[in-house]
């Protein structure tokens, strides 16, 4: 029987822990502050935005919600953001991505001040991360790591590959799991023989976006898989990059989709909003 690891709980409790962390700070007249800057009403970024204050409430952290329109210039925005690094009562800064075409996604994630970087996104997270400085962690490769550490699946010497090497997951997810000792492969659209590396995992990582890609012949008999996909089926069913029904059989442990990394990502976001308050005050 394999193991579904289950990311609601466990996202639960990581929001938990925090929720009274921050209750303990409250006592003392402490508050911690997220901005979430959304650009236009792109509805999927809209949700997202949505969850994350829902988050925010249930944590206790204070959430700032900036819903700047459109035809909002990089200029006016790259101003907003200068506005928010110096303010000392707002410890997280977030710009819900994508941006408008008119604008340039680089550059906005710079202007960040990387002490209030709580994506990990900026260019100072991202090189702390890869020679294993103190920065923020990109929220959806270490939630995975939490899934892991929590359903106690050891790192350590064992081969994990990573199909993908997106900015957001697959490139620190690699860096990640390279600090928890293992070996690690990164396998993309350019990889031929994709089967023969994913067929060697002992940690299976999709994140590649496309339906169901994940069948029962690319993965070791008792491997990990780790679902990272949210895709929509030919019936509109959300589901991931692992046809789950054929791969679960085959595996120790594995995400369902919904219900697996998805809780996650939030709730690390919280962790690092959590981390911010604490290094600015320290
Ligand atoms: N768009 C999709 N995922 C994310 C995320 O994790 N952070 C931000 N800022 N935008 C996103």
């Amino acid at each position: 029987m394999t193991q579904i690891i289950d990311g609601k709980k466990i996202s639960g409790e990581i929001k938990d822990e925090i929720r009274e962390q921050v209750e303990a700070l409250a006592k003392e007249g402490k508050e911690v502050c997220l901005a979430v800057i959304q650009v236009g009403n792109n509805p999927a970024s809209t949700v997202y935005v949505r969850n994350k204050k829902h988050a925010c409430a249930y944590v206790g952290i204070k959430s700032l919600a900036l819903e700047l329109p459109e035809e909002t210039t990089q200029e006016e925005l790259l101003d907003k953001i200068r506005e928010l690094n110096e303010d000392p009562k707002v410890n997280g800064i977030l710009v819900q991505l994508p941006l408008p075409a008119h604008m340039d996604e680089d550059a906005v994630i710079a202007a960040i001040s990387p002490w209030k970087d709580v994506d990990g996104f900026h260019p100072v997270s991202v090189g702390a991360l890869s020679i294993g400085q103190e920065g923020f962690i990109s929220c959806t490769p270490f939630g995975i790591i939490q899934l892991l550490k929590r359903s106690g699946i050891e790192m350590d010497g064992k081969h994990c590959v990573i199909m993908g090497r997106s900015n957001i997951v697959g490139k620190p997810m690699a860096q990640l799991m390279l600090r928890e000792n293992a070996t690690v492969t990164i396998v993309h659209s350019h990889t031929p023989n994709i089967r023969e590396l994913t067929r060697q995992a002992d940690i299976l990582v999709a994140a590649i976006g496309k339906t169901k890609f994940v069948t029962e012949e690319y993965v070791k008999e008792g491997a990990v898989v780790i679902d990272v996909g949210i895709n929509r089926d030919e019936n509109g069913k959300l589901c991931g990059d692992v046809d789950f029904e054929q791969v679960a059989e085959k595996t120790s442990a594995i995400t369902p989709v919904p219900g697996g990394v998805g809780p996650m990502t939030i709730a690390m976001l919280m962790y690092n909003c959590l981390e911010a308050y604490r290094r600015q005050n320290s």
